[in-house]
């Protein structure tokens, strides 16, 4: 069982068939990708989600669950955090008090009985977690862009997330930049357990940190795999790879490699929040 699960979804916008029967997954502990070109529906597939477009066809299970009867605050309250595409902080608010805000939201919605750290501490985490810890005392509208995108990240954290959907964390970023985006996400990964359901359109982050990768073209899957079946999959480099990556288009292997197979759940996570994730968050690559 994935940790959350698409299954048959299908999308209408009017005319529009932005989604047409799409079934994908996330394990815990698992980056899995979603990449397509513009229009694809990605970010559809991520409103359909978290709730905030109804479905024609399908369902979506998370931690097995039908997600169906349950509005977005729910589902964030369920462990199912995103971020928007393009950033969403509160503007005239540093960079803490963004995070602190959404930390005392996710803490007013906390079960009676169960045990977390306090607020401050979360956030300081969550700020270690994206290395914006030097600009806790800033307004985020003074940071650049790529900061601000981090600080977005950040702040979904701080709603102690078991899965983690993120909508092009990457637009607009350079190179190096990117690159060390991705680090912080395997950072994420691998300290908290999380599941992370990264739609991209920087097809190189994605294949060096995601472990599974699914394809959208017009609103349909045309191709899954892990990075090493996608790099050489013919309809991808057809359809996308060659074209998006504004490189020359790889060959595709005559004889095919054996590739790794999907690496599977990991252990969980210690709960988000705890002073074990707390001091993993600390001093995180830069
Ligand atoms: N609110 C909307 N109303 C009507 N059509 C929409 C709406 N949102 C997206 N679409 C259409 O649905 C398709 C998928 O869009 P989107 O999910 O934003 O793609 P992507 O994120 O992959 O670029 C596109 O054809 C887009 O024009
Ligand atoms: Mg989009």
């Amino acid at each position: 069982m994935f940790l959350l699960e698409a299954r048959g979804v299908g999308v209408r916008y009017g005319g529009v068939l932005a989604l047409d029967g799409v079934t994908c997954g996330v394990d815990a502990g698992e980056i899995a990708a979603i990449i397509g070109p513009n229009g694809a529906g990605k970010t559809t597939l991520l409103n359909a989600i978290s709730g905030l477009t109804p479905l024609q066809d399908g369902q979506v299970l998370f931690e097995g669950r039908d997600l169906a009867p349950h509005a977005p605050h729910r589902r964030a309250r369920l462990g199912l955090a995103r971020t928007l595409q393009g950033v969403d902080l509160f503007e005239g608010l540093t960079v803490r008090e963004n995070l602190l805000l959404t930390a005392r939201i996710s803490e007013s919605s906390r079960r009676p009985g169960t045990a977390t750290t306090p607020v401050t501490e979360r956030v300081t985490a969550a700020a270690g977690f994206l290395s914006v810890e030097d600009e806790l005392e800033r307004q985020v509208t003074d940071l650049p862009g790529g900061r601000q995108r981090l600080v977005d990240i950040a702040v979904a954290l701080c709603l102690r997330p078991r899965c983690l959907l993120l909508d092009e964390p990457a637009a607009g970023a350079g190179p190096s930049e990117s690159a060390a985006l991705g680090r912080l996400l395997l950072r994420i990964r691998e300290v908290l357990g999380l599941g992370i359901l990264l739609v991209e359109h920087d097809v190189q982050l994605v294949l060096d940190i995601a472990d599974y990768i699914y394809v959208l073209d017009f609103g349909r899957l045309i191709a899954e795999g892990t990075p090493a079946e996608i790099r050489r999959d013919p309809v991808v480099i057809a359809a996308y790879l060659g074209r998006e990556a504004g490189e020359a288009v790889p060959a595709v292997a005559a004889v095919p490699a054996p590739a790794a197979p999907r690496p599977g759940p990991r252990p969980p996570g210690p709960e988000w929040g705890s002073d074990e994730a707390i001091r993993g968050g600390g001093g995180a690559p830069r």
